[in-house]
């Protein structure tokens, strides 16, 4: 029953969602939220804002939640093998006193649009939460225990500015037993790769937003001067080149694939997604990201490595009263209760792919006898809306003026923050189950 409802309800809303979508992204910078350039020095200069999509006279993108559909938060429960196998979602968030591991004093890794302490967010109880699950324990990520585990190992992550900001958690984390090693970065801080030498663990952060082959004609500030080309077909080298030296491989992606694109099979043009005024069939990001997570499992399915590859779903972003280039904002001080925040549109669109594509990977993983495990972290990250930068993505954004005007970030995690349980639930994962 729930199952087609929801189904259901996912159809009556592609419509309309599609179209507000595709219409929003046409030439349009979209910078705030993806783009993402990892500075490493704080960020005071508030130039690059863009322009309220309101003066486009577009529909804003439906990110608001006043707008979603009522939807049911659907998750892969636990096989019902008998072994009574907690499930490790269905739970809530508790007060806990001891805050976290590590801060923005004792870790040198986390970047500045994520360093909220650091950009002088004032509040610090967005820190003292844990996710308890209704019937049983979720242990803390456990480094030093981690690190013995992974010894001689590498791992990678792959995907795009969440996933790095994820990254940074990992980092941070286990640099609080022994501080990581920067081996190697690219210009851009996008591609980057570390050591724990006493572990002789390496861990690499990969920027690949689609996981295939993109054209992006983007700046650094996420400025856009032409339709990105995507090639659904072809699996982005920057990653599969490296594939077969990590053991461990953490893939993720999805919020990409809303921006106009132009894409490609076999190096012909098949259609596009909201590129309006031009002569191809509007195809829906649904079909691109679909077929891309499909060649994504076929390639590890006929891969040689025997990693473990670990897929994090695509996660909720907490914008109210307002877009986020329509002056939203999230100012929430403590978690949700459930039910309190549905899932959008975007995001149901994005899990009716991850989920079921998931499943049906596992079944063929479990023939082959490779190890693929689900990390979804969406049903603990919707009721946090608390823990992302807001305005103090920047450095002390009001220290001006305490009036000022700032776009929020909504999207992404504070460092400290929540996303270190996303780690806790990685560990469950890898290490204890
Ligand atoms: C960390 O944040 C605090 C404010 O919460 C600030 O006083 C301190 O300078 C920050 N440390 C670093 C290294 O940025
Ligand atoms: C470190 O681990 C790699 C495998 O990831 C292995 O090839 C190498 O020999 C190890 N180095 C040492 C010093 O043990
Ligand atoms: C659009 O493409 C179709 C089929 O490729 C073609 O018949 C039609 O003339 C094109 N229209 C324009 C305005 O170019
Ligand atoms: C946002 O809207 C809610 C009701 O929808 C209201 O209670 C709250 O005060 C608003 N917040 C801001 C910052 O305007």
């Amino acid at each position: 029953m729930k199952q087609n409802w929801w189904r259901s309800a996912y159809k009556q809303n592609h419509l309309v969602f599609k179209l507000g979508i595709s219409i929003l992204f046409v030439g349009f910078g979209f910078r705030l939220l993806f783009s993402q350039s990892p500075s490493v020095i704080p960020d005071v200069s508030d130039n690059n804002i863009d322009t309220p999509v309101a003066e486009k006279n577009v529909k804003p993108i439906p990110l608001d939640v006043s707008e979603s559909p009522k939807i049911e938060l659907n998750h892969i429960h636990p096989k019902d093998d008998g072994s009574e196998k907690c499930d490790i979602l269905d739970g809530e968030w508790v007060p806990y006193s001891r805050g976290a591991p590590y801060t923005n004093n004792t870790c040198r890794w986390i970047e500045s649009h994520q360093n909220c302490m650091g950009n002088g967010r004032p509040d610090t109880g967005y820190i003292n939460w844990r996710w308890s699950p209704k019937s049983c324990e979720l242990p803390r990520f456990d480094a030093k225990k981690f690190l013995e585990t992974m010894r001689d190992k590498s791992w990678a992550f792959v995907g795009d500015s969440i996933t790095r900001n994820h990254l940074q958690s990992f980092i941070c984390l286990l640099s609080e037993v022994e501080d990581a090693v920067e081996l190697f970065h690219d210009k851009d801080y996008k591609n980057r790769k570390w050591q724990f030498p006493s572990y002789n663990l390496t861990v690499s952060v990969i920027w690949s937003p689609f996981l295939a082959k993109a054209d992006i004609f983007e700046d650094i500030d996420g400025v856009s001067s032409s339709e990105i080309e995507l090639h659904i077909d072809i699996l982005d080298k920057t990653w599969t080149e490296q594939f077969h030296t990590w053991d461990y491989v953490l893939f993720s992606s999805g919020k990409w694939f809303i921006k106009t694109a132009i894409y490609f099979e076999e190096n012909t043009i098949l259609g596009c997604h909201g590129c309006e005024g031009k002569n191809f069939t509007d195809l829906g990001f649904n079909f691109a990201y679909r077929k891309i997570i499909k060649n994504l499992y076929d390639f590890i399915m006929n891969s040689k490595k025997q990693s473990t590859i670990i897929f994090r779903t695509s996660t909720p972003d907490h914008f109210e009263n307002g877009s986020w280039s329509t002056g939203g904002t999230c100012d929430r001080r403590v978690p949700a209760k459930e039910g309190e925040f549905e899932l959008t549109d975007l995001n149901i669109n994005l899990r009716e792919i991850e989920l079921p594509e998931f499943e049906k990977a596992e079944a063929r993983a479990s023939e082959k006898g490779k190890k693929l495990k689900l990390l979804d972290v969406m049903p603990l990250s919707l009721v946090r809306p608390d823990g992302h930068p807001g305005p103090y993505r920047h450095f002390y954004p009001f220290a001006k003026d305490k009036k000022a005007k700032v776009q929020y970030d909504c999207l992404h995690w504070c460092l400290p923050g929540p996303i270190d349980q996303w780690n806790d639930l990685l560990m469950k994962l890898v290490v204890d189950d």
